[in-house]
């Protein structure tokens, strides 16, 4: 078996494990269970013992007499709690590139860069044991803290995932990966690269954080004309509060974390259908044409934004 998910993803708890307690106004601790060892609060210690060999989902009573609910961490909680050298993708952020680059168990997956591990653990779990994961990290210390993190999410290094460390805009590609993801400042450097490695048909997601980053990414990827037209979205998540008549949205949430744009890799040699929507008017300037039009043909019909 290549990835197992966890020391023990399921059955009764066992030494090893790591559990979160959640007190009663829902803080959480992380503890790694042992045999005869204490987890100290302030509220009282409470016995490793009292947990090893029974179901998670029970209550845990400390000395002084405070109850917490034990469970294993789900991935979006280890990768909220997780040690972090880079800003990690968040979960919703995760499940959206999952979905959107439809990555599936046995798949190839290529990402860059690896940052904290966060979304490496999502790709990893989505490929299966019979897939694989090629990661590159431009930054050594980092690679070893998604190496640490994903080694601890996983109970032990998955062998069917590689950290490469290096500038991924440098790496030569053999045209076989299934997916590639990519998360870092300057993507549109690393875009010759993501179509090195993608066979044809292959997806292509970035995350960016911001929207001259986004920008840059789709203008790119039009220019390579090696992909098919880049869909960019962004993902709000709206936690809801619902409490007898008080029935809303919560008065807080993540208002941003970035952005994703998707593409699939043409074939070499390959070209689009001229698209058939316009730009909006304006959208480039008035020097703009559509390409095949010839300057100083005013089909294109763009006007010149500042009137
Ligand atoms: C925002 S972090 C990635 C976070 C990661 N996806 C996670 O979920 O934990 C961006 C990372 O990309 C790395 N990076 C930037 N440019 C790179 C390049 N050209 N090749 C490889 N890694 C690069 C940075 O060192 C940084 O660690």
């Amino acid at each position: 078996m290549s990835v197992n998910p966890g020391p023990a993803a399921r059955g009764p708890l066992q030494p090893g494990d790591r559990v979160q307690l959640a007190d009663p106004k829902g803080r959480l601790h992380t503890v790694t269970l042992e045999r005869g060892r204490l987890f100290h609060t302030a509220k009282g210690s409470i016995a490793h013992d009292d947990l090893i060999g029974g179901p998670e989902g029970v209550v845990v009573t400390s000395s002084k007499g405070t109850g917490y609910v034990a469970l294993r961490p789900l991935l979006s909680d280890f990768v909220l709690s997780m040690p972090r050298g880079a800003a990690v993708v968040y979960p919703k952020d995760a499940a959206m590139i999952v979905g959107l680059a439809d990555v599936f168990p046995s798949a190839f997956v290529v990402e860059a860069g690896a940052g904290s591990g966060a979304l490496t653990c999502s790709l990893l779990r989505a490929v299966g044991e019979t897939g694989r994961v090629l990661s590159y990290e431009r930054r050594a210390d980092f690679a070893e803290i998604a190496e640490a993190n994903v080694t601890t999410f996983f109970g032990r290094r998955p062998s069917n995932w590689t950290i490469q460390v290096g500038d991924f805009a440098a790496a030569d590609g053999d045209g076989t990966a299934d997916r590639v993801v990519l998360d870092m400042l300057a993507a549109w450097d690393c875009l010759p690269a993501a179509a090195g490695w993608l066979r044809p048909g292959g997806v292509l997601v970035v995350y960016v954080a911001t929207t001259t980053q986004l920008s840059r990414v789709v203008e790119t990827m039009r220019d390579q004309g090696c992909w098919t037209e880049p869909k960019a979205s962004e993902t709000l998540v709206r936690p809801w509060h619902v409490e007898g008549l008080s029935v809303r949205p919560s008065h807080r949430m993540v208002g941003h974390t970035g952005f994703l744009v998707a593409a699939r890799r043409l074939a070499d040699g390959t070209v689009l259908p001229l698209r058939r929507t316009r730009p909006a008017k304006g959208a480039y300037g008035r020097d703009w044409k559509r390409p095949g039009e010839s300057v100083g043909d005013e089909s294109g019909g763009i006007s010149d934004p500042a009137g």
